[in-house]
């Protein structure tokens, strides 16, 4: 049975299917939907205290027994240069005056990381798996979620990539094709443009390291899924199908978009927050692409666009979608587990016949 193995076994799973942890697009009720019908449900932690982290744990737990991931993307402080802020503010001006916003404001962001605070709670609420993205935390604070017995995944872009994670001691790797919406895993800096697509990408983990890999970037339907597992992927993770949920803390001006992606509409850029990330084109990417400047420093230049997302304008909202957004529906989030397993489950029946 292509849904039973080594990965599946470890954290209780009926499914190999993870809910992509999505930031605070990903919420208590669409982890605890995904979970509670047999897949992993994940909470992204992007910005949240830990006081806040642990009351979305709560909110999980109220609603789910089952495993829950944890996720943390990891960056530094970010270096804000007056001369890249003030022509990315002049930029942005002219959007800003269009929807009668005031003056754009002066960029601001902070280093992401698991802190005393943060590890603390981990340790005490001890979900099953706890995720990175951008990288691996410092080994001090691997080793003692390891030691709580909580898993630990992180996304790699490349062979490479994969390789240094299973190094510094993952229990497993997410294989991020260039398909795949959001920002791109990279910690060791891969050019956008060089980035290799699931396909290729996939297998060639699998050749290279001994612990599952877990396939994401365009993956959401049965026939994605299975692909995934007949290139050696153990589970697979999707993101951008789970931001047609209901569940999901989407903007209606996000969703209206998701509805009429098509598999040429995205684009892979790091004007919207400084650093590269996938979503469908409209006039806010156009323009500062257009423009040649350079973001402001990650993630302070999403300070400066995110308020434009605010006012309901779906061509100055950060679209992040994957290049199979066209492949989804609006759903919710059990009946999307239980057809991906179902249709998985016929497609690879399929083969099996003589
Ligand atoms: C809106 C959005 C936000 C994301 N945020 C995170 C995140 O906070 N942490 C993370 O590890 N991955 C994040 N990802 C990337 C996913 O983990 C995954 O690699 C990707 O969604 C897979 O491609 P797909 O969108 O084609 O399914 C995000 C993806 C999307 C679409």
């Amino acid at each position: 049975m292509w849904s039973r193995n080594a990965f599946t076994e470890r954290l209780d799973l009926k499914w190999p299917i993870l809910q992509a942890p999505m930031g605070w697009l990903s919420t208590p009720a669409l982890a605890s939907a995904v979970s509670n019908a047999g897949g992993l449900g994940g909470l992204g932690m992007w910005g949240f205290s830990a006081q806040d982290a642990e009351r979305r744990i709560a909110g999980f737990r109220q609603q789910s027994a089952g495993s829950l991931n944890v996720n943390y993307p990891l960056w530094p402080e970010p270096k804000i240069t007056a001369d890249a802020s003030e022509a990315m503010r002049t930029r942005l001006q002219a959007h800003y005056d269009a929807k009668g916003l005031g003056a754009v404001p002066k960029p601001e962001g902070a280093a992401s990381e698991v802190g005393r605070e943060h590890l603390a709670m981990l340790l005490r609420a001890k979900p099953q798996v706890v995720s990175f993205h951008f990288g691996l935390p410092q080994p001090e604070v691997m080793q003692a979620i390891k030691s709580a017995g909580i898993f630990i995944i992180s996304s790699a872009t490349t062979v490479a990539e994969a390789r240094i994670l299973e190094e510094r001691g993952v229990d497993a790797i997410i294989a991020q094709g260039t398909e795949a919406g959001g920002h791109r895993g990279t910690f060791t800096g891969v050019d956008m443009s060089m980035q290799p697509g699931l396909f290729a990408l996939l297998p060639q983990v699998v050749d290279a390291v001994s612990v599952p890999v877990i396939a994401a970037g365009g993956v959401a339907d049965g026939r994605t899924v299975a692909a995934a597992f007949m290139l050696g992927a153990s589970a697979v993770q999707l993101g951008t199908a789970f931001l047609r949920c209901e569940e999901a803390n989407v903007l209606d001006a996000h969703r209206a978009a998701l509805r009429e992606a098509n598999d040429a509409c995205t684009i892979v850029t790091d004007v919207i927050t400084g650093r590269p990330a996938r979503y469908i084109r409209n006039k806010l990417t156009d323009d500062l692409i257009a423009s040649g400047l350079e973001p402001v420093a990650f993630p302070a230049q999403l300070s400066l666009t995110a308020p434009l997302g605010m006012t309901g304008d779906r061509d100055l909202t950060a679209l992040f979608a994957g290049q199979s957004a066209a492949l989804a529906k609006d759903t919710t989030a059990a009946v999307l587990v239980e057809s991906l397993a179902e249709a998985t489950s016929r497609r690879l029946g399929a083969f099996a016949r003589p």
